[in-house]
């Protein structure tokens, strides 16, 4: 149930349930963190092929303390510290690691290692793999590097339909999601999926419950509110399914990074104003957009 955080008047601001970090983001900015003072004060190094989450403004505050970043495992210092992010990388990154030199620092949620197990064990056993998710996502290309051949990533229906067009007769497959993924457009696909191959597929459902609640909030709360602000990193994946989310229930749906970005003087002319955050927004920003409005 949304929790109203602001009343005055005609005027009301609710915060959606379960905004703002996640079980896995919260796990893996803290031991970051920590990872940090103990290697500051050690003065070993720490480096991490890309952001370790999606916010930036968590971003700067642990390359503030130390954290490098570094396209390719090769490019860190032999003998340092390597993050390995929240949504996990493929087998191959960790050899290279491994073959590099660098001590892994394993920061994967544990909901997308679940993932890499389903998929290697599919694999294993003769089956392929289908991930419902975008191919282009840093966890979507994780999943893939432990599912093998034959994999295929499928975001929509037109392709899945492909997928079932060029299909080979023979061969059983096994069906997971990115773990951000729209319940509604997995149950649209792997429907499609099932329709067509029966007991050729087995489907795992492994959209995770942070994503499933916060998506689920949001929607609740949009369709209370006569405004919604979604927040979040633009680079996120789940906030900006929270913000299509939004759109799709509220005609008036904004997206701002932090309390700088908001377009106050538009909120302004509302009286119930909505807010969600995605898994990645700290809870310091939700707190301080919430105080501006207020
Ligand atoms: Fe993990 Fe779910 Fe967060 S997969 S990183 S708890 S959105």
């Amino acid at each position: 149930m949304a929790e109203t955080v602001f009343q005055k008047g005609t005027k009301e601001i609710r915060l959606a349930d379960k905004a703002g970090f996640c079980f896995g983001v919260k796990n893996a900015v803290d031991k970051a963190f920590a990872l940090l003072d103990e290697c500051g004060a050690s003065g070993e190094r720490v480096f991490a092929t890309g952001r370790l989450i999606h916010n930036r403004t968590v971003t700067d505050e642990l390359e503030a303390k130390g954290l490098r970043t570094v396209g390719t495992p090769g490019e860190a210092e032999p003998g340092a510290r390597i993050l390995i992010r929240a949504h996990g990388e493929d087998a191959a990154f960790y050899e290279t690691c491994r073959a590099a030199g660098l001590r892994i620092e394993d920061m994967t949620c544990p909901f997308v290692a679940r993932i890499h197990s389903i998929a290697a064990e599919a694999h294993r056993s003769g089956r392929g793999v289908v991930i419902v998710g975008d191919a282009a996502h840093p966890e979507v290309i994780g999943i893939r590097g432990w599912a093998g051949e034959p994999c295929a990533v499928i975001s929509n229906l037109p392709e899945a339909e492909a997928f079932l067009r060029d299909l080979p007769e023979e061969g059983g497959w096994t069906g997971v999601s990115q773990t951000t993924f729209i319940e509604e457009n997995w149950d649209a696909i792997t429907g499609l999926l099932k329709d067509a191959l029966g007991e050729r597929i087995e489907l795992r459902n492994t959209i995770c419950s942070a994503t499933r609640e916060r998506q689920e909030g949001c929607r609740e709360l949009a369709g209370w509110a006569d405004c919604m602000v979604v927040l979040g990193d633009p680079a996120s994946a789940n906030t900006k399914k929270l913000l299509s989310i939004a759109e799709s229930v509220c005609p008036n749906a904004f997206f701002a990074e932090n309390k700088t970005d908001l377009p106050l003087h538009i909120i302004a002319g509302y009286d119930k104003i909505g807010v969600a955050a995605g898994a990645s927004t700290p809870e310091r920003i939700i707190k301080e957009v919430i105080s501006i409005m207020s």
